[in-house]
């Protein structure tokens, strides 16, 4: 089942379903559905997917989150059902599970029009065009009649993007407290005035967010912004991550493009305040360059630039699955498409209260002796790590 796994996970989180409908019931009962559909539907702003569930007598509805439609959808395939047909506007998918429980996959081009999910795929976004944003306009994205400037529309698609995969995030935080979150490496802070905006504006959630940064005059332009905007409850302070100990908790932690190792001090710092969620989309990663051998792997490596990917994926790989290994339930995840930014890989993660982490921990040991690395990783997170992995 895990290739069913991955292939709805890589749905909800990347692709947009137009309908999905599971069938063949395995053993019927009185008390159970004879078939499942789903779309998707937006609530009180939020797009959930809605799951119908046909009794011989009565419809029942649910509506889902992203991570509830995935564990739902993976359900029904394991416990109920033998087939599904997943519309989405890429792609037909068929999944077809045997008596044994393997799953078959059978991936086509997409039969049904655009033209009926272009109502939903317009609601995706969460800012738009013509709405007059303020902090867009500030920072010279939207023009003052709402146009998006010609020039910036990559950044803009950028925004609504984070925006998306924050949107997921929202279920993990406690709307009745006020929800302490860092931006390390804020830089120019696009995004951080982004998700002030949403969280705030949009969801009406209290929030403490700090930006963070190197630089002084990024810290100046910032504040002085935020001020204008009366972000009231946003502000920036100019530092690096590792001697940042203001707080000794946060809920979530954010760090977008910062660089090299500046991700890994980012994610320990997340880690031992024991933040709720992590958002990293990791940038110019020289660690593993100079590190990695690999006897086997020579074929790869003799070519530079296939080398250099190589080992940003390894150190992705590496960081992942640390976060797995200290408890958070971790997706990698296309942040943008490649034709606007080659760093396009996200890490998210998830606090979870129950992790099994056992076979992580040898898995992730296995790897290290295969690659002869030891990441810098270990050496931020210190004797928290260190304790798991022995
Ligand atoms: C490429 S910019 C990214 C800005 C923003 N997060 C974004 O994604 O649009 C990276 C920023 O990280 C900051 N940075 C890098 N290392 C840092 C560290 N150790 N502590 C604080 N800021 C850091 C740099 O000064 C720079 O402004």
């Amino acid at each position: 089942m895990q290739n069913t796994i991955e292939l709805i996970e890589k749905i909800i989180n990347e692709e947009t379903i137009i309908k999905a409908t599971f069938s063949g019931i395995r053993k019927k009962s009185e008390k159970t559905f004879n078939k499942v559909t789903i779309k998707k539907v937006i609530i009180q702003n939020e797009e959930k997917h809605q799951f119908e569930y046909f009794y011989d007598k009565n419809v029942e509805h649910k509506n889902l989150n992203n991570n509830d439609s995935i564990a739902e959808m993976c359900k029904l395939l394991e416990t109920y059902f033998k087939q599904a047909v997943i519309n989405t506007i890429d792609s037909d998918y068929q999944i077809l599970i045997s008596k044994k429980g393997k799953a078959k996959i059978l991936k086509k081009a997409a039969t049904r029009k655009f033209e009926e999910a272009s109502h939903n795929r317009k609601k995706k976004y969460i800012l738009n065009e013509g709405e007059l944003t303020p902090f867009l306009i500030e920072l010279g994205i939207m023009s003052a009649q709402g146009k998006i400037v010609n020039s910036k529309y990559d950044k803009f698609k950028q925004i609504n993007r984070y925006l998306e995969l924050v949107s997921d995030c929202i279920p993990y935080l406690d709307k009745n407290k006020t929800i302490r979150i860092i931006d390390f490496g804020c830089g120019k802070a696009y995004l951080t005035f982004a998700l002030y905006d949403y969280l705030v504006l949009k969801m009406g959630y209290n929030v403490e967010i700090v930006g963070l940064d190197l630089k002084e005059n990024v810290i100046k332009f910032c504040s002085d912004l935020a001020q204008k905007l009366n972000y009231d409850d946003l502000r920036f302070e100019q530092g690096d991550i590792k001697g940042f100990n203001q707080f000794t908790n946060v809920d979530m932690v954010i760090s977008l493009h910062a660089c090299n190792t500046a991700t890994d001090e980012a994610l320990a710092k997340a880690v031992n305040w024991g933040a709720q969620v992590i958002l990293a989309v990791p940038c110019c990663q020289h660690e593993f360059l100079k590190k990695i051998k690999n006897e086997k792997m020579i074929p790869m490596m003799k070519y530079g630039i296939i080398k250099e990917k190589l080992a940003s994926l390894l150190t992705d790989s590496v960081r992942a699955n640390v976060l797995e290994i200290m408890g958070y339930r971790t997706q990698v995840l296309e942040f943008i498409d490649m034709e606007h930014t080659p760093k396009n890989i996200m890490i998210r993660a998830f606090f979870d209260k129950t992790p099994n982490t056992k076979k992580v921990v040898n898995q992730y040991k296995q790897f290290k002796n295969e690659w002869q690395i030891s990441p810098y990783i270990e050496e931020a997170f210190g004797k928290k790590l260190t304790d798991k992995l022995n």
